[in-house]
């Protein structure tokens, strides 16, 4: 079973207290969202391989750590997901994004793929899920089933805010994909929001209400 991370850092809750509030604007939610995405990255690259170099620092020979191991891609599932994106890559430049496209059918909840577009090396990568809400989890987990589609064998997935019954279909489902999330709230309501949750990622993010 894949390991399920709550990051409950002090910066990570006040940052999620300012989104769950429905007085926060388009702009500050959007920049709030990207400060916790780099956050919970900081935390779940915690464990990538480095191996030891050596450089020329002004005074002296200093043995060094760098990265090591399967390069990163970053998959946003859209749109929401995409508030994430930004601040990730600024941490990990050489990361590669594919995008994945998926809306909830408003009458069953369940996920409709409307775009995929991977780099052509992702079977390669470490990949990283991306998206703020976890609730049904049917988005994501056929997002993980089409990255798997392209070979991709190690998957992380991370979430700002998760449902339990998203949690358990993603581990229900993929048993091989470690889950970070900064919130697992109380359960779904009669239209498969989050409760209490945030209202909707992807309109708070770009203010399409
Ligand atoms: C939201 C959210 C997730 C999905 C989660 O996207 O960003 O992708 O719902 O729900 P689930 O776990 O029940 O699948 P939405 O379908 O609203 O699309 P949008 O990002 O384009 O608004
Ligand atoms: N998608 C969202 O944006 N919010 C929810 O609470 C559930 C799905």
């Amino acid at each position: 079973m894949g390991t399920l991370h709550i990051l409950d850092h002090p910066l990570l809750q006040h940052k999620l207290s300012i989104l769950r509030d429905k007085n926060t604007g388009v702009k500050e939610f959007r920049e709030i969202v990207g400060e916790i995405a780099a956050l919970m990255c900081y935390e779940a690259t915690r464990n990538l391989p480095t191996e030891e170099r050596e450089v020329e620092t002004p005074i002296d020979t200093a043995k060094v750590r760098v990265l090591a191991g399967k390069k990163l891609a970053i998959v946003p599932i859209l749109r929401a997901g995409l508030g994430m994106v930004d601040t990730i890559i600024d941490l990990v430049p050489s990361a590669k994004v594919g995008h994945i496209g998926l809306y909830r059918d408003p009458e069953t909840h369940e996920p409709v793929k409307y775009y995929c577009k991977m780099p052509p090396d992702i079977s390669e990568r470490q990949v990283f899920v991306v998206d703020p809400m976890l609730a049904t989890g049917g988005s994501a987990s056929d997002a993980i089933t089409f990255i798997k589609e392209y070979g991709c064998r190690n998957i992380t997935l991370m979430n700002i805010i998760a449902a339990p019954e998203g949690i358990e279909k993603v581990q229900r489902d993929h048993p091989d994909v470690d889950i970070f999330v900064a919130a697992v709230d109380d359960h779904l309501n009669e239209n498969a929001y989050i409760v209490p949750g945030l209202g909707d990622a992807g309109d708070r993010i770009f203010g399409t209400k």
